[in-house]
């Protein structure tokens, strides 16, 4: 499909979607007459910030159709969005509507929908059929729009609902969303993975990479600039690949260069990039730009060029400290944060030792570590498995060399007075507020609500790790 081809279907699919919302409001009219009260809902998001920004559009949904939103899973309507990426994903879903199924013996009307990436595979989905008939509506990464239509069909048949796309090629826009925070936003730019890294399941349960256009992105972000938002995470599962799909191929850089011209967007963070797309075309983007945050989020996976291969990641131990090293000969200032994953098929101590080598020389300012679980489907599946055992002390061991050098990292700005988006009163001390420089890293300083959303000089007084405190000057 061209992208005009694909905008006449999204918006058909959205004409629709605008009926059945009047339909479900007509309901939830008479539901609140009956029972005397406002019924309320409640999104609960597992896993990745596509997720989360998801999340943000059912709620939206939600509360078009009449729902108040809440955080408590006491409501009269729940749903629970799904994330697939590692086993105990999974298992803690599985967990937690046991839980839910407690509290709809309290509340017999009661409506419980499950959605997201577990959702994609047919095996969970089949359990579900079977072993969770208190369920009353599943849906998947395809069709979260629809979620207006997906309630209705099952406020009509009185029975399960189960609605699974295999694909979709329309990108359906203009979706309301209710945002977490008003003065910052995620934005998708790309959908899905082409990728096929050989331990992830991601490009199995959110498909073929799709680009948005760029002027449907940057119409979004001058609308949110315009709602207050100062703040846009742009967000794809390789973000610098974006645009290759295009009837009229973007760049990932020309598209940043795009969103710095709108006025009222005062800082620009992307996640994810991938290594291997990363150009010296983004770099001098990033270097010259004043609004791009000195933030790179910046997957290693493994410092084994042996086990990069094996992964299907398409660069070496070597190649990704080049790129390390480019990224901070231009901009000296930057924090580089990764994720690994420990204990993939055939990982050796010596593949290993090349991991904590990386960790050393890149200097990373902070690293999520995963232990690797097998994905049914993917290659790695019927690769030969690292004993448990030998995983886990790898795992402790590459915790200790990453906080080591987290913590060396982190203490490097005391002394210095950095723009902070103030996001909240600190949750412990209410004389305090939480903010983000533009590395990302936290700073708690005295302040009041009246600064929430405002970007403020702040001087760094002591680093506590992972987090400064600091005095507004
Ligand atoms: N597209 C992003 C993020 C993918 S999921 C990227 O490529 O970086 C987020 C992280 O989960 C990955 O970076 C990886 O470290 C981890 N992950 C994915 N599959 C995994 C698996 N099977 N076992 C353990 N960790 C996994
Ligand atoms: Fe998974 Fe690799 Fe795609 Fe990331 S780039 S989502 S790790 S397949
Ligand atoms: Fe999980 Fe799906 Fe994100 S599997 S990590 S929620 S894309």
């Amino acid at each position: 499909m061209s992208d005009l081809e694909i905008k006449n279907e999204s918006s058909r699919l959205l004409d629709k979607q605008r009926r059945y919302l009047e339909l479900d409001r007509r309901w939830l009219r008479e539901e609140e007459k009956r029972r005397g009260r406002r019924l309320t809902s409640c999104v609960v998001t597992f896993g990745c910030q596509m997720n989360a920004r998801d999340s943000e559009k059912l709620r939206g949904i939600l509360e078009e159709i009449g729902f108040v939103n809440t955080d408590d899973e006491h409501a009269d309507l729940v749903i629970y969005n799904t994330c697939t990426v590692r086993e105990n994903a999974n298992t803690r879903v599985y967990g937690r509507l046991g839980h839910l199924h407690n509290y709809k013996d309290h509340n017999p009307d009661m409506l419980i929908g499950i959605c997201g990436c577990m959702m994609q595979e047919p095996e969970i989905v089949q359990t579900i059929r079977e072993k969770f008939r208190f369920v009353d509506f599943v849906f998947g990464t395809y069709n979260v729009f629809a979620l207006a239509e997906i309630l209705y069909s099952r406020l009509e048949s009185g029975s399960q609902i189960i609605d699974i796309w295999d694909h979709t090629k329309a990108i359906v826009e203009d979706l309301p969303a209710d945002r977490k925070y008003r003065f910052k936003s995620g934005v998708n730019i790309t959908y899905g993975c082409d990728n096929f890294c050989t331990y992830c399941i991601v490009p199995y349960v959110r498909g073929r990479e799709k680009s948005r256009t760029p002027e449907d992105i940057v119409q979004e972000c001058c609308r949110l600039a315009s709602d207050g938002v100062r703040e846009v995470m742009l967000l794809g599962q390789n973000v610098n690949s974006y645009g290759r799909g295009l009837d009229e191929p973007v760049t990932f850089p020309q598209l940043l260069t795009q969103i710095e011209k709108i006025p009222g967007i005062d800082r620009i963070r992307f996640m994810t990039p991938h290594p291997k797309d990363f150009s010296d075309e983004l770099i001098d983007v990033m270097s010259r730009s004043k609004k791009i945050c000195n933030h790179v989020h910046l997957p290693l996976q493994s410092g084994s060029s042996r086990i990069l291969r094996n992964m299907n990641r398409h660069y070496t131990k070597e190649s990704y400290l080049d790129l390390v090293s480019r990224i901070r000969e231009r901009m000296p200032d930057v924090s580089i944060t990764t994720d690994i994953i420990v204990g993939f098929p055939g990982e050796t101590e010596e593949d290993f030792l090349d991991t904590l080598d990386v960790v050393r020389k890149a200097r990373f300012d902070s690293a999520f570590t995963f232990l690797y679980s097998k994905r049914h489907g993917t290659p790695a599946a019927d690769m030969e498995q690292v004993p448990d055992a030998v995983a886990k002390e790898r795992f402790d061991r590459l915790l200790k060399v990453v906080d080591e050098t987290a913590a060396k990292e982190n203490s490097r700005y005391v002394g210095r007075t950095e723009p902070v988006l103030v996001e909240q009163v600190n949750e412990h001390d209410p004389s305090l507020v939480t903010g983000r420089m533009t590395n990302n890293l936290l700073v708690h300083f005295p302040g009041d609500a009246s600064l929430v959303g405002e970007i403020v000089p702040v001087k760094l007084v002591s680093s506590k790790g992972f987090y400064y405190l600091g005095e507004k000057v």
